[in-house]
């Protein structure tokens, strides 16, 4: 299922381009496709925030409005979820909208052998935006050369997760009233973790503290780090998380992620490397938040769920508002 074979490739240049920062006061979203965190800068965040923050008025007061009523959304998922999948899909409906769910490629044309390009080329003719997840990285912004219509990365490999990573910026922001000056920590597998790729992208965009603790096997790729460094921003690399617990003010924590591994034996040797528990937060200070983009495996215990620093819940909740304000704007009636 290689988006890489028998397809003609296109220049993917293309989609970097397009990702190009602009600096929009207003909606400059409509029509664009979503592919990477570089496409937003500290603007046009503010700008998806102050919508997030309507769209959770809106639904707390009615439920549900009818703003994108008429509009229909491809949900196209080549890999599991639970949470991107059924946000959007809530995000859809709640603005009155439809969606067409295509959970398992296994029961569409993809199991004939369809390529990529076909599939979002005959599902934006029924459509209007398309949201996808993919496990291979870059097609997400292949299918956006193919498609007319916008394409949202719902997570491309080992890639981006933009639509997570501006969750995860909004959650900061509401739990503590402001990003910059914060001292915020990446736990778990940096190497493989799309979503800590995109959230230290953005954070790159702000004036913030980065630690980051993973097994040397895991650590974030050079290639993020230098991104941090050319954004002039401090970083400290550990895989102690002892060394970072007392000082941050977000911690971040991610999945050992078993499907990326093609050596089994290397996933035992780290699966359980860190474990947040009672005992590691009565260490922690008295106003910092834990998050995780979940699954979660056994690396936050549940005995810390009812700790209010545990944000996660929260976090899934805003979810939904950035992926209502990011669908009404792409359907340009934000
Ligand atoms: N956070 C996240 O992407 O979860 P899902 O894999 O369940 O969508």
């Amino acid at each position: 299922m290689s988006v890489h074979s028998e397809i003609p490739q296109p220049d993917l240049s293309y989609a970097m381009e397009k990702a190009r920062p602009a600096d929009y006061t207003e909606n400059g979203f409509y029509g664009r496709d979503i592919i990477s965190v570089r496409q937003f800068n500290r603007e046009n965040l503010k700008y998806i925030f102050r919508v997030a923050e309507e769209m959770r008025s809106m639904v707390e007061r009615f439920g549900s409005a009818d703003l994108l009523q008429g509009k229909v959304l491809a949900n196209l998922f080549y890999e599991p979820s639970t949470r991107t999948s059924s946000s959007f899909s809530a995000a859809m409906q709640r603005l009155g909208g439809r969606v067409i769910a295509i959970n398992e490629v296994v029961y569409s044309s993809v199991a004939k052998g369809e390529s990529l390009p076909d599939t979002v080329r005959t599902l934006e003719c029924y459509a209007d935006v398309i949201v996808l997840r993919h496990p291979e990285v870059g097609a997400a912004a292949i299918a956006a050369h193919y498609a007319r219509k916008p394409v949202i990365n719902a997570g491309d490999g080992v890639g981006e997760h933009p639509t997570q990573a501006l969750l995860d910026l909004f959650t900061i922001q509401e739990e503590l009233g402001q990003i910059d000056g914060l001292k915020v920590a990446m736990v778990g597998d940096l190497k493989y973790g799309r979503t800590v790729h995109s959230l230290t992208r953005l954070l790159c965009l702000y004036d913030v503290d980065l630690y980051f603790v993973s097994p040397d096997i895991l650590r974030m790729p050079a290639e993020i780090l230098e991104e941090v460094k050319e954004a002039g921003l401090d970083y400290t690399e550990t895989s102690d998380i002892h060394d970072v617990i007392r000082d941050v003010d977000v911690l971040y924590v991610t999945r050992v992620q078993k499907e990326r591994f093609t050596d089994l034996s290397q996933y035992e040797a780290v699966k359980d490397c860190y474990i947040v528990d009672p005992e590691l937060m009565a260490l922690a200070k008295e106003k910092m938040i834990v998050m995780h983009p979940f699954p979660r495996v056994g690396e936050i215990s549940y005995a810390v769920d009812d700790d209010p620093r545990a944000a996660y819940f929260r976090q899934m909740v805003n979810g939904m508002y950035i992926r209502m304000a990011l669908l009404a704007a792409v359907l340009g009636k934000a």
